[in-house]
Order: structure tokens, then C-alpha cells, then sequence
């Protein structure tokens, strides 16, 4: 692209501007002075840009089809002007809560309507929200509430998921006895049970929102005002708020949703994601209703009541673009293709995956089975930090390759990088680690109240780029394939994990002495979490104590860090200076112990003959 500038100037017009941007961009990834700034001097409402905009041409189409956890219950249609009433209602409320501009709320939700309705409602009176996916514990929930200083939680009786019910109101009493006590609790009624209540700190959503006025006012926001702070794990330390703005995230949202999905009007469009993460937030919300589009919502699970619940959903709504993560179309895969091919899936027109590298038999599978050979797969690379698809084929533009993100998206500028030297390398094919040289509008901007970590983190291995953390390959066609991490994160269930935040889990347990956390190959997941624990002295190992940590391990951070594979390990591999020497106990772990290196640096070389004697993963 020869004038970025000119070109994202030029995109800035698909928003609504209260005061329109004169300046495009102001960047700079030079460590110590990093500062990433776009359309600085415009100012606008993302809710306002969501939902009011679209009221005089599309108030009665359907913003949001909300399909529930139990195929019994009655999907909703909500229109954008239901959306307008409901997101006002909310903000109103959250107005009467004492929340103002600039101040946090944490979102502790189901996949519910209500969800959507409270993050619009803050972006509409300019509050922060920080959502916790509904699958983190007490724990995990206390400190996010605590990290961003929030002044009110959002949270529901239970969440609805497979059949089974997360107790989220409890998990919020929990999580809140270490918070503040101005903390403020809005509880939305969404089974109905009963759950305890705290007069003066819990409020009644619903009571509340019949109540509230029909119209609440958008306030004018900056377009580098902060939009959203989500929290995504690293590879050292607990998670990071990842800071996204209003203008740049919104434009680059909209865009992306739109070119990626070749989103027309009338489609109706379905992003299988939660909420809590980065892809809910731009691709169920977001990006689709700046877009004026149909955006479905589901809250329940792939496989609940049966393996064909994706695709009776697809039929009954007549989905025209389908985006998922790998993960669930291996599952899916493996339960037979009966469940699929009894559906009818002639509406759908595009397809998507995200999260984690796709493997070609199920690429093959989605292409064949699902698409029925006619359908584009845009296998999209991005992360919580770019705000939007950073690398995909466009539909009808690019040809596709199975398990490749193939090429960058407008104004994206990739380099593979020698990762120790940390130069460009032209050539291809190459393999490398993955940078991008310049901003783009989706870009996050700090991380919460830590900018110095921000910079560290990703523009502090290789100066002057943004450091993905992902390793890549080009091929002689210059087309990309993301090889994963290089880093200490794994990406379980294209969900990432921080193998430090479960090593600090496991420690805190009372017979736990040291732990090491890896990934390693799983079928299903991606990636499985496999422990190398030494227990405290005279602590005898366990079948019951091996569940017992698995259970901790639950309940510290969540289900979705429930460890795969545990291994006693009596020693662990470290070097002379007391370092744990992960690349050893990642190949145990991959039952490729055949190529364990060098170990003549180990201060103690004969622990390696146990933990491969003792291995866990022998696939
Ligand atoms: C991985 C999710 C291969 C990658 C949007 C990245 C992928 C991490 C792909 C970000 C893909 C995401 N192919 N790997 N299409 N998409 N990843 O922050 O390792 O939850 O760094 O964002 O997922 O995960 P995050």
C-alpha cells in the first residue's frame, strides 16, 4: 500500500465523528518512547455508532438473534431498536450506580443479550469494561475487579452452559470478599434461582432497568479514549489489561468484520466465541453491529444436546457467515459427519476459524463437510493485543491453503525476523519469529496502569517492532503459516494460558514444593497442560493427590486451566544457576525424548533419566 495514511484517512468516514479527525496517525515503537495514537483529534460514541446510527434506516432489523443454551427455549430477535432501548436502559442504571465517565466495570456475564446491553451501556456514558469470561474463578475474577479498580460488577444468578449451571452470583460473593467493600453487584435474573444477597451492595438488574428511562445521551469520547480493558495471559506473570481505544479499535473492527466476512447487507453472521475473550468483543459485537449487521449470540456449547447443535443453529437462523475455532471442529469432527450433513447448511457462504493453527484434516473436514466445497475458509491470525485479523485470505481475493493464514490484511505490514539477531529476513521460503513494523488502527495501546511493561513486552526483544510472540514460515509463494508460540504460552482450546499463571497455582498448594508447566501435542485442544510437580518433602505422591490438584488448579484460575497431565517429578533439569531448563521438559512432554539436546550443562544431568522414565504423555 503506497499511502496508508491517505487510505485510513479515508476509512476513518465509515464511522460517525461528533468532531471529525484532521490528524491519521501518531506512532512510535522506539522502546522508552513508545506511543501509538490514531485519529487523535476526533471524537465519537462506539454505542452511538452501534445502534444510533442504524435507527432511521434499520431500526427494525435484527441486531442480535440470541439463541440459549436449551434449544427448547424460544430464540430472541432483538431489533436495533430493542438493542436502543435496552443499552440506554442499562446505562441509566449503571448512571444510577454512581459509574461515570472514565470509571471501570467488570463484566462477570453469560452468554446472553444482557452482556452485549452492558458493554454498549458503558461505551455509551464512557465507563471502561473489563469482562471476565464467565469459565475464571472467584480468584481470577477478585483480581481483575481489584487490577482496574472497579466500581461496579455485572453478573447473573447462573450461567446456563451444556445443561449444567455455573453459579455465577456465587462466584461473585466469593471474589468479592477480597475487593473493596464500595464495590457495587448488578445481578441480572437469568435462571431465576435463588441466590444470597447483600442489601445495599447487590442490585436487581431487571427491577431496575423496567424502571430506568427509555434514553440515555452518548457521551462525546476521544478516539484514543480507552474502550475496554481485557486481560490476556503472558508468558511471565499474572495477566495483562490489555488496553483498547474508541476510534482505532472500532474503525479497524468494523472493517476487518466487514472485508473478512465479505459481510453484505441482510446476512446473518455467527461468531461461536464468548464474550470474554478478544474475539467476542470485536466480532460479536463490535465489529458486526458498527456494521449495522445480525449478529447470532449463543450461549450454550457445541456438543449440547448433541454434536449437531452448530449446525441446527446454522439451519434454523440461515447463517450465512460461520466463524469458529479449531478446536471445535476437531471435536466435532471426531463425534461423525452424520451430525452435520442432516442439517441443511445451503445458507452458509463463508467460513472462519480462529484461535490456533487449524491441522489440515480438519481444514479439509470443515472445507468438505460443512462447506460443501463452496465456501471460502479464512483461517484468521490476530490476538487480544491487535484488536482485529492481522493476517487472513480475503474471500474471492486470495487463493486458500489449508493451515495457512496466508496474507496480511490492509495495511499490515509483517516481517519474519531471525530471532536471534533480530533482522529482517527478505527471502523466502523463511522461517522465523513474527513482528509487524508499523501500527495499525486496532492496535491495543498500553497495558493497564503499566506502560512500561507494555513496552517491554512487545517492543522490548526486537526494537522498533511490534513482537507478536508467534513464530512463522513464509513459503516460496510469500504466503504465512503461524507455527505458535515461541514463548511461554500455550493455547489450549485456542484459549490462552500463561504457563507461569498455573506453575504459581500449583505452588500455592501446601504440599507443592516446585513446579514446571509445559505444553504439549493434544488431539482435541491444540495443546494439552501437562505438570512437572515436586512435592514437598515427605509428602507421599498420589493417585487422590494428583486429582486433588487438578481440582486446585480449578478453582484458582478456572476450568479451562484444568491440568491434562500430571507428572512427580523428584527433581527438576536446571541449569548450574538454578534455571529451569524448559526446552527438556517440553520434548519429555512431546514424548520426543529421543532429541533432548545438550544436558551436560544441568547441574544435575541423571533427573532427565526419571522424568523420561516416568513420562506421562507415551502417544
Ligand atoms: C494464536 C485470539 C494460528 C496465536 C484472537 C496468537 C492463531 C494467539 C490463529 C492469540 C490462527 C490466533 N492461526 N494461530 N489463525 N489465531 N492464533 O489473544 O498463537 O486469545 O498469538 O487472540 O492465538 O490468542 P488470543
Amino acid at each position: 500500500m503506497s499511502d496508508p495514511d491517505g487510505f485510513w484517512g479515508a476509512q476513518a468516514e465509515r464511522l460517525d465523528w461528533v468532531k471529525k479527525p484532521t490528524q491519521v496517525k501518531d506512532v512510535d515503537f522506539t522502546l522508552g518512547q513508545v506511543k501509538i495514537n490514531w485519529f487523535a483529534d476526533g471524537t465519537l460514541n462506539v454505542a452511538a455508532n452501534c445502534i444510533d446510527r442504524h435507527l432511521e434506516t434499520r431500526g427494525d432489523q435484527t441486531a442480535i438473534i440470541f439463541e440459549p443454551d436449551d434449544p427448547n427455549e424460544p430464540a430472541q430477535n432483538i431489533t436495533y431498536k430493542d438493542l436502543h432501548r435496552n443499552v440506554c436502559r442499562t446505562a441509566n442504571v449503571l448512571e444510577s450506580l454512581g459509574v461515570r465517565k472514565g470509571d471501570r466495570v467488570v463484566i462477570y456475564l453469560p452468554m446472553i443479550p444482557e452482556a452485549a446491553y452492558a458493554m454498549l451501556a458503558c461505551a455509551r456514558i464512557g465507563a471502561i469494561h473489563s469482562i471476565v469470561f464467565a469459565g475464571f474463578s472467584p480468584d481470577a475474577l477478585a483480581a481483575r475487579i481489584n487490577g482496574s479498580d472497579a466500581k461496579v460488577v455485572i453478573t447473573a444468578d447462573h450461567a446456563p452452559r451444556g445443561g449444567r449451571k455455573t453459579p455465577l452470583k456465587s462466584n461473585a460473593d466469593t471474589a468479592l470478599l477480597h475487593c473493596k467493600d464500595t464495590v457495587k453487584c448488578l445481578v441480572v435474573k437469568r435462571t431465576g434461582d435463588q441466590t444470597t444477597w447483600i442489601a445495599g451492595r447487590d442490585y436487581d438488574y431487571n427491577e431496575m432497568a423496567l424502571e430506568a428511562d427509555d434514553y440515555c445521551r452518548p457521551v462525546e469520547m476521544n478516539a484514543e479514549d480507552p474502550l475496554f480493558i481485557l486481560y490476556t495471559s503472558g508468558s511471565t506473570g499474572q495477566p495483562k489489561g490489555v488496553v483498547h481505544s474508541t476510534g482505532g479499535y472500532l474503525l479497524y473492527a468494523a472493517l476487518t468484520h466487514e472485508a473478512v466476512f465479505d459481510y453484505k447487507d441482510g446476512d446473518v453472521y455467527w461468531c461461536t466465541a464468548d464474550v470474554g475473550w478478544v474475539t467476542g468483543h470485536s466480532y460479536i459485537v463490535y465489529g458486526p453491529l458498527a456494521n449495522g449487521a445480525t449478529t447470532v449470540m449463543f450461549e450454550g456449547v457445541p456438543t449440547y444436546p448433541d454434536a449437531s447443535r452448530f449446525w441446527q443453529v446454522c439451519e434454523k437462523h440461515k447463517v450465512n457467515q460461520f466463524y469458529t475455532a479449531p478446536t471445535a471442529i476437531r471435536a466435532l469432527m471426531g463425534q461423525g459427519t452424520e451430525f452435520a450433513t442432516k442439517c441443511d447448511l445451503s445458507s452458509l457462504r463463508i467460513l472462519g476459524t480462529v484461535g490456533e493453527p487449524i491441522n489440515p484434516e480438519a481444514w479439509n473436514w470443515y472445507n468438505d463437510v460443512i462447506g460443501g466445497g463452496k465456501c471460502p475458509i479464512v483461517d484468521t491470525w490476530w490476538q487480544t493485543e491487535t484488536g482485529g485479523h492481522m493476517m487472513t485470505p480475503l474471500p474471492g481475493a486470495h487463493a486458500t491453503k489449508p493451515g495457512s493464514a496466508m496474507k496480511p490484511f490492509f495495511g499490515v505490514k509483517p516481517v519474519v525476523l531471525d530471532p536471534q539477531s533480530g533482522e529482517e529476513i527478505d527471502s523466502y521460503p523463511v522461517e522465523g519469529v513474527l513482528a509487524i513494523k508499523d501500527s495499525w488502527p486496532g492496535q491495543m495501546r498500553t497495558i493497564w496502569e503499566d506502560h512500561e511493561r507494555f513496552e517491554k513486552t512487545y517492543f522490548g526483544d526486537y526494537k522498533g517492532y511490534y513482537f507478536s510472540g508467534d513464530g512463522c514460515r513464509r513459503d516460496e509463494d510469500g504466503d504465512y503459516w503461524i507455527t505458535g508460540r515461541v514463548d511461554d504460552v500455550i493455547n489450549v482450546s485456542g484459549h490462552r494460558m500463561g504457563t507461569a499463571e498455573v506453575e504459581s497455582a500449583l505452588v500455592a498448594h501446601v504440599s507443592v514444593a516446585e513446579a514446571a508447566v509445559v505444553g504439549y501435542p493434544h488431539a482435541i485442544k491444540g495443546q494439552g497442560i501437562y505438570c512437572y510437580v515436586t512435592l514437598m518433602n515427605g509428602v507421599e505422591p498420589t493417585d487422590e493427590l494428583r486429582k486433588e490438584l487438578r481440582t486446585w488448579v480449578r478453582t484458582e484460575i478456572g476450568p479451562i486451566a484444568s491440568p491434562d497431565l500430571v507428572q512427580w517429578a523428584p527433581g527438576l533439569p536446571k541449569t548450574r544457576s538454578g534455571k529451569i531448563m524448559r526446552r527438556i521438559l517440553r520434548k519429555i512432554a512431546e514424548n520426543d525424548f529421543g532429541a533432548l539436546g545438550d544436558t551436560s550443562t544441568l547441574a544435575d544431568p541423571s533427573v532427565v533419566d526419571d522424568l523420561v522414565e516416568n513420562r506421562m504423555n507415551r502417544e
